[in-house]
């Protein structure tokens, strides 16, 4: 086990390269297994979601071998259609496997990907689209087996925008016969992100950042060389973190449009930002207005995998902020520690009331999540006192690099081991 010991206090300044985004990259590698050519995927971030992705992808016989930041993957030899359930539990979106596995083996066998710490997950969306292009699906003995002797283009609409059901219908329509349109798709960046990838693979995908994504099956996939988008949720965090410590810092690698709800939220609460091309520049005197209310939705709307940093923030910010989290059923489970600190944040159901203190104080606290865990470093960070955040597994999964690069802003953050 490690922890974080944080010493509070510290104002925030220079620049920080921001990773290249967990959310895009899972989806790109599992559409590597959509050709038996070589794929390089480059400025692969070094955190544990990838790791197990690649692990995945080795179990079903893929060859990975590591070159600088590169991963480079090939699966001529891949084999296996069945995802072992140890992995499944170790990363829920290995469910986006489904569609590609079935595009290159036209059958698939994945455990039921199970709840995780921020909610129950449901899979319904991804099934139902994948039964629309012609998918038979058996789900027993908390098996899911799939098979399609040829997947046929169809229309799909999503009852919800979901970003990974959107993902894997897509991964299964690209070599699908005929045409594929999904009506209410996710509008995610990484979803855009996801499209120009297959293009250049020789896909052909259209729309992706709207609601309606068209994709015309084609007979084969080439290998690609690419460079994935920049983290918006990791860069979200770096700006949130010196908001509420105050100073002044650059993200490089992620333009604002794709966080345009946040940096909205952060000039409310007082911040100065300025953006141009990728890099964002904000500067706070770390005496922030709280906003009244803020709630998250689907891209464009303000990013659930911000709520908890961004609620951190509302923690010592002049005021009252009440938070709606429409996404996820326990996305509050930071709360509880960060009451620990001080924090004067009431939880009822998916919404919370945050009253702004003075300050926090430091406290030893443990992660439950990936995204809360980055809420704790965000309060440790701006506490009085020593703060020590527990269980990094969680931070790990998401952010590389963590304490380094907060230690390269200013802040007095090291990694020890328990
Ligand atoms: C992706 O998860 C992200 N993960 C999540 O980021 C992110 O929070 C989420 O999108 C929303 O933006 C990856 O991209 C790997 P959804 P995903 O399907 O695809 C319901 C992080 O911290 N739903 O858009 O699982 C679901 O219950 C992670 O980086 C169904 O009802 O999210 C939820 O309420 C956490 N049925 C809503 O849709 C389904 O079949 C959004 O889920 C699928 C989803």
């Amino acid at each position: 086990m490690e922890k974080f010991i944080i010493d509070g206090g510290e104002k925030l300044y220079g620049s920080v390269e921001i990773q290249s985004a967990k959310n895009a990259v899972l989806p790109l590698l599992a559409a590597s297994v959509l050709t038996d050519e070589q794929v390089i995927i480059r400025a692969i971030p070094r955190i544990s979601d990838v790791e197990n992705m690649l692990r995945i992808l080795c179990e079903l016989g893929c060859e990975i071998a590591r070159e600088g930041d590169a991963a480079i993957i090939d699966s001529k030899n891949a084999v296996s259609h069945e995802i072992p359930a140890v992995l499944t539990k170790e990363i829920r979106s290995s469910i986006f496997m489904l569609g590609s596995i079935l595009t290159r083996f036209h059958r698939a066998k994945i455990s039921y990907p199970g709840g995780c710490d921020i909610g129950l997950r449901p899979i319904d969306l991804h099934l139902s689209g994948l039964k629309k292009l012609g998918v038979e699906i058996v789900e027993e003995n908390g098996y899911i087996e799939c098979s399609a002797e040829k997947l046929s283009g169809a229309e799909v609409v999503l009852d919800f925008p979901s970003v990974g059901a959107t993902e894997n219908i897509i991964l299964a329509a690209v070599k699908a016969r005929g045409r594929t349109v999904i009506r209410n798709a996710a509008k995610e960046p990484e979803i855009v992100d996801l499209q120009n990838f297959l293009n250049a693979m020789g896909a052909k995908v259209y729309g992706a950042g709207s609601a309606n994504v068209v994709i015309d099956g084609v007979e084969r996939l080439h290998g690609v060389e690419y460079v994935p988008m920049g983290d918006r949720i990791e860069a979200g965090t770096f700006l949130i973190a010196a908001a509420a410590c105050g100073g002044e810092i650059e993200t490089q690698g992620v333009l604002e449009e794709n966080i345009a709800a946040l940096l909205h939220k952060l000039r409310e609460n007082g911040c100065k930002i300025y953006a141009k091309n990728d890099k964002i520049v904000l500067q706070s005197d770390g005496r922030l207005k709280s906003v009244p209310i803020f709630e998250t939705s689907p891209f464009p709307g303000f990013p659930t995998d911000m709520q908890a940093q961004y609620s951190a923030l509302s923690c010592v910010a002049r005021g009252t902020t009440l938070v709606i989290e429409n996404l996820f059923e326990t996305r509050f489970k930071y709360a509880g520690e960060l009451k620990r600190m001080g924090a004067d944040i009431l939880v009822h159901g998916k919404t919370a009331i945050i009253r702004g203190v003075e300050r926090l104080h430091g406290a030893s606290v443990t992660a439950c999540d990936l995204r809360g865990g980055a809420a704790l470093v965000v309060a440790g960070l701006v506490a009085d006192g020593q703060t020590a955040v527990l269980d990094l597994s969680h931070i790990d999964r998401g952010y590389g690099d963590f304490e380094s690069k907060l230690r390269l802003l200013g802040a007095k953050i090291r990694r020890v081991k328990i």
